[in-house]
């Protein structure tokens, strides 16, 4: 078989991990990277002639499947419809982007006779996508709550040890777990965005952006008490609660002893049971391996259609 032509968009923490892997791997060819400077110099020894900035560009370059990394939503999303549009299979570890419209992303690919896939966009390599869709299958399910951005859960581990605010937020930037722009984890609008993808995923429904009220991790934020960023949303009488809020009243252990970008997800079925995971929620080879593994099911399910399996 020849190799699968293969885009990525974005080559920052998640997209330069992911190029890195692709480039290594023969059954791979890379067909173009986008990026906002071709120019620049990278941490991804990558051909020159792979960097456009031009989304258009990069499709008519005929990927099979497009890997969309991109930090920010509305462009992932527009590259997203665009890929699906122009015939391609698509994993994306850009909540920002799929949290947008789930089920328009979904129906899309449908009518296409693709897939678009997310599980790098929530978790990192831990399975919350999986999961939900696991406790989904077996029942209704009425709630989750989780710990779902790794830059704030390591602040909040370094703030409780003494560690100042500044130092604390640069070690996480360092580390590569925070956002371009940290306000977005901070702020916990990282969270919010994948509160409403889970919630997608959990009831069929994602609640809108202003519909999630937040707690803004700040220097004035007490982090004594074993304090979490805890995104939650609950499905009663047919309405959708979602919240982030902080909180040192989380009463579970799964919470309470996460260390440093440490993800951990718990799920409400409405027969009593409870699905749970945890798992390393941010950084560069946690979120490479979560998309590296849609992209092997998507070839898996390539090569069934193809009847070769
Ligand atoms: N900034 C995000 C986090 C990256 O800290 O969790 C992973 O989505």
């Amino acid at each position: 078989l020849p190799p699968l032509k293969v885009a990525v968009a974005g080559c920052g923490v998640v997209g330069g991990g992911v190029l890195g892997r692709l480039l290594a791997d023969p059954r791979y060819d890379v067909v173009g990277v986008l990026v906002r400077n071709p120019n620049k110099v990278r941490d991804v020894a990558c051909p020159q002639s792979l960097f456009t900035a031009d989304a258009d560009e990069l499709l008519s370059r005929k990927p099979d499947i497009v890997l969309e990394a991109l930090s920010e939503g509305e462009a992932g999303h527009a590259l997203i419809r665009a890929a699906l549009e122009a015939g391609c299979d698509v994993a994306s570890a850009n909540k920002q982007a799929v949290s947008r419209d789930p089920g328009g992303l979904q129906d899309l690919a449908k009518l296409k006779k693709k897939r678009v896939f997310w599980s790098a966009s929530v978790g990192g390599g831990a399975p919350m996508v999986e999961t939900v869709r696991a406790a989904r299958a077996a029942g209704e399910v009425v709630g989750f709550e989780a710990v779902l951005n790794g830059t704030v859960n390591f602040m909040l581990e370094r703030l409780g040890d003494g560690a100042a605010f500044s130092e604390a937020l640069a070690d996480a930037r360092a580390a590569g777990f925070a956002e371009e722009d940290p306000s977005s984890d901070l702020e916990g609008l990282d969270a919010a965005a994948k509160v409403r993808l889970l919630a997608f995923e959990a009831f069929g429904v994602s609640p809108a952006v202003e519909d999630v009220p937040r707690d803004h991790l700040t220097e004035a934020t007490d982090a004594s008490g074993g304090v979490r960023q805890l995104g939650a949303a609950y499905l009663k009488d047919g309405a959708i609660t979602p919240s982030v809020s902080l909180s040192a009243d989380h009463g579970d252990p799964l919470f309470s002893n996460l260390r440093g970008e440490g993800n951990a997800l718990k799920v409400y079925g409405a027969d009593g049971r409870v699905w749970r995971c945890r798992g390393r929620g941010a950084g560069r080879w946690a979120t490479t391996e979560s998309i590296m593994a849609d992209l092997a099911e998507i070839v898996r399910l390539r090569r069934a259609d193809a009847g070769l399996n």
